[in-house]
């Protein structure tokens, strides 16, 4: 796992537990090999909900939840998440308190298949309307490919744009690697 995963895991954690409500609400955006799944899972408790999106086979995710206790947890659909807003019941519309986008491929799978920057940020846009008051939106982005720095500035500039009155935003990356190492940017929505 990336250090910028890892920041998102801890961010998100620390977010969803301090949460008074019980029946959370998440999504995982890019579910890949289920490891953001699984961990949205555990954090939203027994009666929280997650929503997993991926245009890839989802399998190897659903037996990690299965085998993990999730499985009842979490809703998988196979759709692009740039439909993230359609697939949701609308009474999730405003009340989602995380949600997880770690770009790029699937490490070790086809680097075909990689999330593109035009539907991605139509999902980050309808990803603000799910988000409940106070909840937090994650990107792990990788800028190390010619796709991805595409995205990560995209993403960047997109993230910029958000009003100051409604979003607080966060870009960290590490500064002492060689090369273009992953970078995190976190939205959280002002309460009220
Ligand atoms: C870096 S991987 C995600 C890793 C994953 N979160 C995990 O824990 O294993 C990025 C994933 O985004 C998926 N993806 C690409 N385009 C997408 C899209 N339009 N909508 C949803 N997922 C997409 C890819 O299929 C890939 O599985």
């Amino acid at each position: 796992m990336t250090k910028a995963t890892q920041l998102a895991h801890l961010l998100i954690r620390s977010h969803l537990l301090s949460q008074p409500d019980s029946h959370l609400l998440a999504i995982d955006a890019t579910v890949g090999n289920g490891f953001d799944t699984v961990f949205l899972a555990e954090c939203v408790g027994a009666k929280g909900t997650v929503y997993g999106f991926d245009i890839q086979d989802m399998q190897e995710a659903s037996e990690k939840a299965m085998r993990q206790g999730f499985a009842e947890r979490i809703t998988f659909f196979q759709a692009g998440h740039e439909a993230i807003l359609s697939h949701l019941p609308h009474d999730t519309h405003g009340g989602v308190q995380a949600i997880m986008f770690n770009l790029g491929y699937l490490p070790r799978g086809d680097k075909n298949i990689v999330t593109m920057p035009q539907t991605t940020i139509s999902a980050l846009e309808q990803s603000l309307a799910l988000l409940a008051p106070g909840g937090i939106l994650s990107i792990t982005c990788y800028p190390g490919h010619t796709v991805g720095n595409e995205e990560t500035v995209a993403v960047s500039s997109w993230a910029s744009a958000l009003p100051k009155e409604e979003y607080r935003v966060l870009r960290c990356h590490c500064i002492n690697q060689n090369g273009m190492p992953p970078e995190l940017i976190v939205v959280t929505k002002f309460d009220s």
